[in-house]
């Protein structure tokens, strides 16, 4: 190898071009040692490879390129798949768990849709499928592409396993396809297949699956495609995602449709025009269950009309029009070995059941929670007690009540700590305005309990938040046990605290070398730049989660106009608090809990130091090309056309902020029928005021 040119001769061109080299090189390296088991390599050369690609990027910043070899730590299983975003992003249900739960979901579509009683709201059943999604691309009718869910924004190409998948057809049926078509459906793998399969794992002594979910995504998941051939998985097809025309103007029809294409879909699937006849369906599937040869854990209703749907929309993460409804959850009894005390990132004081382990539905059940101490008083559990534990989907199991207390030589009643048995601070019930004690005891320790200092970390790095490879809890119990992390900040000085504390470098300690130390550094800097909502969720502050720093996110854009306002609500400045409170979703907890956040000494310092560590990236308002993306809008007097809550939400489906209040900052005043004092305040100020149905003309409703 010739001596390499120095960085600073470099001109742009050939930057550009080895940055581009440097990414091939190290792909290709990280391929071989990650995956072939086989590096081509030597430790010093590979350093060499990716030390000059940092030089390079740090002299032309604005040339790194998306793929850096600096944004990516190695090449991890889920590495090995390619990413895709999707189109539309694959959301999840929200569940209905009684016959209420559905006549709720069925009046409160009514009531968004402004349905008079006697209008048919027609919603579909069908059961709900225990597998894993996918989506499936078609273009001119040929399959060209499988994505996984991922996280329901960006999922696995998983296309050349998929094509193993023999009720996934390669090309549509028929004629009359949208050029191009997503079609979404379950990755499942029938009780028969699991059975015989594990019978095959166990005699070749390798990996056991716990249910045929875990089967169906294992084998898809493979980075060995002959081994995803050779499990017999299925697909069911039930929904869809981009289109590039409407093929359908129901549910239903749509269905009918992917059916005629040469997709399987469920034979269960049927439309009804009533809560009863939902509620018939869903019993009856329940009795079928059994029978079926493939997992379902519940039924799913969808609004048959298409044009309701997409006014419905969404909320958060769940579809409007459609819903699951679960089946009773799984139940077993077991022993009551221990009461423990788990305290959480908050400060509260979980406690936890330690159960004699037992299988409850496919699943062994060794921990379950008991809430509080309220819950455990009310079902009088106490250890060694036989009780009996329930199991529903992936929550955490709950223990319903005691079997059989022998009353003779029971443990006394069990009594919760009145100190954090982390760090002896006084553990109390917080009493709200009404002089109610909470149900929950919180630690007063703060920072100082260790236990809530681990846990505000370990949520800092999670998937959610900072989102830091290689750094999850067993790895910040290790650097917090010595020491080294104490607060978010101090992952960014890692290598300067492990030095500072005496300690030798972290390639030499248990568990890491040189390849695995290496690859935590990158990715902790590849985090230096966390985006607006990561890096506020990421805080970990009461009543600030991942909603409502995205509302913050979206709303200011910029953390520091954000973290300014904040700052001067805690200080008083009611016009602060005023600008916290006029985004639509974000209430006066979630305020409090900011202000109280930013007063803290302890907080503002951490913060100064975090900041002096990574750069928060601004949010980018909502992605919307409407004239009314970006605009502040107040809506007063009475809509006709729509609902409130249907207004409010399709304006800020299209990037508009809703706010409660007119103020300066609002754009736009949409006044109906009625209208009052925010008509009069909006003239005042010299508003834009518009009718609804100027309005509708203007969002292009
Ligand atoms: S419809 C926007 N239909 O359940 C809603 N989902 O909890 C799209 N699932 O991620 C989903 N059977 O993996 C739908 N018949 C069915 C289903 C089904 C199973 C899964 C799906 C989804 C999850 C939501």
């Amino acid at each position: 190898m010739s001596k390499p040119v120095p960085v600073e001769d470099l001109s742009e061109a050939d930057a550009r071009r080895e940055l581009a080299r440097l990414a091939t090189e190290i792909k290709l390296a990280d391929a071989a040692y990650y995956k072939e088991d086989d590096p081509h390599l030597s430790d010093a050369d590979y350093d060499a490879l990716r030390a000059r690609n940092a030089e390079i990027e740090a002299r032309f910043p604005h040339l790194k390129r998306k793929d850096s070899p600096s944004e990516r730590v190695g090449a991890e299983v889920s590495e090995a798949f390619s990413k895709v975003t999707h189109g539309v992003p694959m959301l999840s249900l929200d569940n209905a768990f009684s016959d209420e739960d559905v006549a709720e979901f069925a009046a409160r579509i009514r009531r968004y849709l402004g349905l008079s009683d006697d209008e048919t709201l027609t919603i579909t059943a069908e059961p709900k499928i225990d597998g894993l999604s996918l989506s499936l691309t078609y273009e001119d009718g040929q399959f060209v592409r499988a994505a996984t869910r991922g996280n329901g924004q960006v999922g696995e190409d998983v296309t050349a396993n998929a094509r193993t998948i023999e009720d996934i057809p390669d090309a549509l049926k028929g004629k009359s396809w949208p050029g191009r078509i997503e079609i979404r459906g379950e990755v499942y793998m029938t009780g028969e297949a699991f059975e015989a399969l594990n019978a095959s794992q166990e005699e070749a002594g390798k990996k056991i699956f716990a249910n045929p979910r875990n089967a169906a995504a294992g084998s898809l998941r493979q980075l060995d495609v002959a081994i995803t051939k050779s499990r017999p998985l299925r697909f069911f097809a039930y929904a869809w995602g981009e289109v590039s025309e409407s093929f359908a103007k129901t549910q239903t029809e749509a269905i009918e449709t992917i059916d005629a294409w040469g997709f399987v879909t469920n034979e269960l699937f049927k439309p009804h025009d009533t809560v009863d006849g939902l509620l018939e369906a869903y019993r009856d599937m329940a009795e079928r269950r059994a029978m079926l040869g493939y997992d379902i854990d519940g039924v799913v209703y969808k609004v048959d009309r298409l044009d309701w749907q997409e006014r419905l929309g969404f909320v958060s993460r769940f579809p409007r029009w459609a819903i699951a409804h679960k089946f009773p959850a799984e139940r077993a009894v077991t022993r009551l070995e221990a009461i423990e005390i788990q305290v959480g990132r908050t400060g509260t004081l979980t406690p936890v059941a330690r159960l004699t382990p037992v299988t409850v539905g496919g699943v062994v059940v060794s921990n379950a929670t008991l809430h509080n101490e309220d819950e455990i008083a009310r079902l009088d559990v106490r250890p060694g007690d036989m009780v009996e534990i329930q199991r529903a989907g992936d929550v955490i199991p709950q223990v319903l009540g005691v079997v059989d207390a022998h009353e003779a030589n029971r443990a006394p009643p069990f009594e919760m700590p009145e100190e954090c048995p982390e760090c002896g601070s006084a553990a109390v019930r917080e009493v709200d305005d009404k002089g109610e004690a909470d149900v929950r005891r919180r630690c007063t320790g703060g920072l100082t309990c260790p236990a809530q200092a681990v846990e505000r970390l370990k949520h800092f790095v999670s998937r959610k938040a900072l989102d830091i490879d290689g750094l999850g809890a067993k790895q910040i119990e290790l650097f917090y046990g010595h020491g080294v992390v104490k607060g978010p900040q101090d992952i960014f000085r890692l290598a300067d605290r492990i030095e500072a504390a005496g300690l030798p470098p972290l390639s030499e300690w248990e568990g890491f070398g040189e390849t695995s130390a290496r690859n935590l550094f990158a990715s902790i800097d590849a985090r230096r730049t966390p985006p607006f909502q990561r890096f506020l969720n990421g805080l970990g502050i009461r009543h600030v989660g991942e909603t409502t720093s995205g509302l913050f996110a979206r709303s200011f854009l910029k953390w520091e106009s954000f973290w300014d306002t904040v700052k001067k609500a805690s200080e008083g400045d009611d016009s602060a608090e005023a600008d916290l409170l006029s985004i639509d979703g974000v209430g006066q907890t979630a305020v409090n809990s900011l202000k109280d956040f930013a007063a803290e000494p302890h907080n503002q310092e951490m913060l100064t130091d975090l900041l002096a560590e990574v750069e928060v990236e601004d949010a980018e308002a909502a992605a919307s090309d409407s004239p009314v993306a970006g605009k502040t809008i107040v809506f007063t007097g009475t809509l006709e056309k729509m609902t409130r809550d249907e207004a409010k939400s399709r304006a800020t489906a299209l990037g508009a902020k809703v706010s409660g209040s007119v103020s300066k900052k609002t754009d736009i005043v949409v006044a109906g029928p009625g209208a009052g004092s925010k008509l009069k305040k909006a003239e005042e100020l010299g508003l834009q005021v518009m009718s609804e149905d100027d309005w509708l003309e203007l969002a292009g409703l």
